[in-house]
């Protein structure tokens, strides 16, 4: 039987707190702030702050409208279109963010994937040596390698890319 929305909403919930923790623990040696693209209600940005509070993490959405709990401060905001934001973090950041967390989609996949090809050559430049992508859709890039899933994670769900060099 096809998956229902609740199943593939609760899928994708667990994916991102699987691949979120286990991205969190595998760049923890390194130096660098964390992206956090599409902050929408704030959830996965509460729950980075949760297991990475010491680290810089800058928002990036077009609109804030989070939870009260879950707003970041004004200075670690870019505000904004990905698309105008992600080239002027280039510029301020360098190939700096040791993680980058997407989740910019909305219900229709068609439309995710035709994005996601669009974003991914923007968003590429500025993941770190050794940083990790990790994605609610899959992403199209041209040096970043996927990487296996942590366990809890459900295929297709959540993907994970990696910048070996
Ligand atoms: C699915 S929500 C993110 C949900 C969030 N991960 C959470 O846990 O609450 C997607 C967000 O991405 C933002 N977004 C989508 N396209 C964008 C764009 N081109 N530039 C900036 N923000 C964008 C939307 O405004 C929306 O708030």
């Amino acid at each position: 039987m096809q998956q229902s929305r609740l199943d593939l909403f609760v899928d994708r919930m667990v994916s991102q707190r699987a691949c979120l923790d286990h991205a969190a623990g595998a760049i923890a040696d390194m130096d660098g702030p964390v992206f956090e693209l599409g902050l929408g209600n704030g959830r996965t940005y509460h729950h980075m702050r949760h297991i990475m509070p010491d680290r810089d993490i800058y928002v990036f959405e077009r609109a804030i409208a989070s939870h009260p709990d879950s707003t970041p401060p004004d200075d670690m905001v870019l505000l904004g279109d990905v698309f105008d934001t992600l080239p002027q973090a280039l510029e301020r950041f360098g190939r700096a963010a040791v993680l980058i967390h997407a989740d910019l989609g909305g219900h229709n996949r068609e439309k995710n994937d035709i994005f996601a090809r669009k974003v991914s050559p923007v968003i590429e430049p500025l993941l770190a040596v050794g940083g990790l992508m990790v994605s609610s859709d899959k992403m199209y890039f041209d040096a970043l390698v996927e990487q296996p899933l942590p366990e809890g994670a459900v295929p297709g769900r959540c993907f994970i890319y990696r910048r070996a060099n």
